[in-house]
Parts: C-alpha cells; structure tokens; sequence
C-alpha cells in the first residue's frame, strides 16, 4: 500500500545490486510513494548487467559510481539533480564489502592491506558520499539519508569479522555527520541496523544459514525481512520524522533488546 509518503521528493539510492538487495526493495518503494530517483553501483556491478535491467524495469537512470571514488561520487552528485529536476531529498548508502570475509580469513589471522579496503567501501565511502554532496550543495534542505548497519557495531558477533568496526565507524559518522547537516540544513542522517537478510553481501558471512534461523528465533518478532526494511526507510525519507537524526535505529523484530530467550533453557528453542 502506498501513501503519497515521498510525493514529489528525488532520491539517490546506492547499493542495488539484484532483485534481493535491500536497496532495491527501498527504490521500488520509493517509486511507489512518488519520488523519483536514480541507482547507483559499482562499475564492476554494472558489467555483471543485472543492475541496467533493473533500472530499465523501474523506469529509471543508473549512474556507475565506485564509491570509494570522489571524481565519480562528484560525477554522480553533479548529474543526478540534472536527471531529478532538482536537488535531492534524500539519499541511501546500502553498501557492503569485506574483503577478508570473501578471502575467508578469520579474524585473528587478516590482512591489513584488504582490511582498509573493507573499510574504504563499506565505511569511508559514506564519509565521502556526504561530503562531496554537501560540497556540490546537491542536497536539499530538510532532506534525509541513511545507512544499513547491523548490531555487530556494537556487540560482539563473531562471525562478522572486520565488517564490525566498519559498521562502528559507518554509525559513528551518521553522527558526526549529522550534526553537521543538522546545524547547515536541517538534513537528518541516520543509520537502520536491519535483521540478517538474505542476499550476497549477507549470505557472504559464514555460518549465516543457521545464524539467520537463531536470530529470526530470537526476535519476538522474527528477522525484519528486506521489503518491512524499505517500509521503514519510507518513514525515515518522508517529512513524518523530520526531527529523527543521529539515530542508530533498530529494526530487527526486536532482537537487539533480547536478553534470553527461555526457550533456550527449557530446550524449546532449538536452532539445528
Ligand atoms: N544482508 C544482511 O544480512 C544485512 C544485515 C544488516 C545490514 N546489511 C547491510 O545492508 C547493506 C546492503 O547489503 P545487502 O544485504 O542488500 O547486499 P547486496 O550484496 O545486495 O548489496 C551490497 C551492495 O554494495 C555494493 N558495493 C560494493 N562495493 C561497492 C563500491 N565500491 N561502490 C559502490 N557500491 C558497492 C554492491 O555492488 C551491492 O550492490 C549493506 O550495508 C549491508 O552491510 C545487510
């Protein structure tokens, strides 16, 4: 069901790189809502092709941007208001990517080199994605951005690796960020620590088959599944919680606040 939410709004939306992607349930419901908006990848992400389809199946432009690259982020920055009409009200960075993950290193064991890269595309880059928008004054007043995060920021998961301290320094800049924005433009960054999902980046992890059962278990109210995501982050671009920034904001069926499940200690809880 769709509200009018986002009438009238233009958005920037980074990170759709398939039909499970986060990011592309929240640019399907964004269309619905009545912004218009732009996609944004990789370069890489673009040869592999699903990315155009995509665009071409929601009528709309995608624009190949690494972002982990300023010239491209300004590329991007500059072309999207000329596409939209206008500047942007909102933006989603919805990027992530361990190298040593993928290189199956464990933590006690990881290569430095790949671990800054980690930290480039799944951290900097929303560092970078602000400051180049802010710069290029492509953003709207009373306008809105988020991040995906995950709980691993700030508890211990060990399966996460170095994708935990990326996702620390991703919320701390939603802050730091924030303020300033906050204090120039009335603009809210925020951050949406989303239930496991599956997707590539998610099913990337391991153990996360069975992690994905244990949590949706744990969670009063099961794992939040993509689609309930991208209902969430229409609240968060529309004008409904313009007073909202500087949040880690939960939305994982309540998982985070769980402290034991008794379910565990009567032996009703089985994961395996
Ligand atoms: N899937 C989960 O379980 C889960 C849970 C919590 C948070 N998140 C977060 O949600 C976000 C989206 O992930 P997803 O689960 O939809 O997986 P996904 O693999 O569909 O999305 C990750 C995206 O990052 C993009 N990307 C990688 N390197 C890039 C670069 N250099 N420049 C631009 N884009 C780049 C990929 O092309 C891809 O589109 C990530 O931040 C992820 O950490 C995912």
């Amino acid at each position: 069901m769709a509200y009018g939410l986002l009438k009238g709004k233009r958005g920037v939306i980074f990170g759709a790189l398939d039909e499970n992607s986060i990011a592309t349930h929240v640019a399907r419901r964004a269309i619905e809502e009545g912004a218009k908006i732009v996609l944004t990848n990789a370069p890489v992400a673009f040869r592999a092709g699903t990315i155009k389809k995509l665009a071409e199946d929601l009528g709309v432009e995608a624009i190949p941007a690494d972002a982990t690259n300023v010239d491209d982020l300004k590329n991007l920055f500059e072309k999207a208001p000329e596409i939209l009409g206008g500047k942007i009200d909102f933006v989603l960075h919805s990027i992530g990517m361990s190298v040593n993950i993928r290189k199956k290193r464990e933590y006690f064991d990881l290569n430095y080199d790949w671990m800054q890269k980690t930290y480039d595309i799944s951290a900097i880059s929303f560092h970078k994605m602000m400051q180049v928008a802010h710069k290029l004054d492509s953003l709207n007043e009373g306008g809105s951005i988020i991040a995906l995060t995950y709980i691993a920021a700030d508890r211990t998961f060990p399966f996460y690796s170095e994708m935990a301290e990326a996702k620390a320094i991703l919320e701390s800049y939603a802050r730091s960020f924030g303020y300033h924005l906050g204090e120039r433009k009335r603009i809210r960054v925020n951050t949406v620590s989303q239930s496991p999902t599956m997707t590539k980046a998610g099913s990337g992890v391991k153990g996360f088959a069975e992690f994905f059962e244990y949590s949706d278990k744990m969670s009063p109210l099961g794992n939040a599944d993509a689609a309930s995501c991208a209902d969430y982050c229409m609240t968060l671009f529309s004008d409904l919680t313009r007073m909202v920034t500087m949040q880690n904001l939960y939305h994982d069926g309540g998982f985070s606040k769980m402290g034991m499940h008794p379910g565990i200690m009567t032996g009703e809880l089985r994961i395996i």
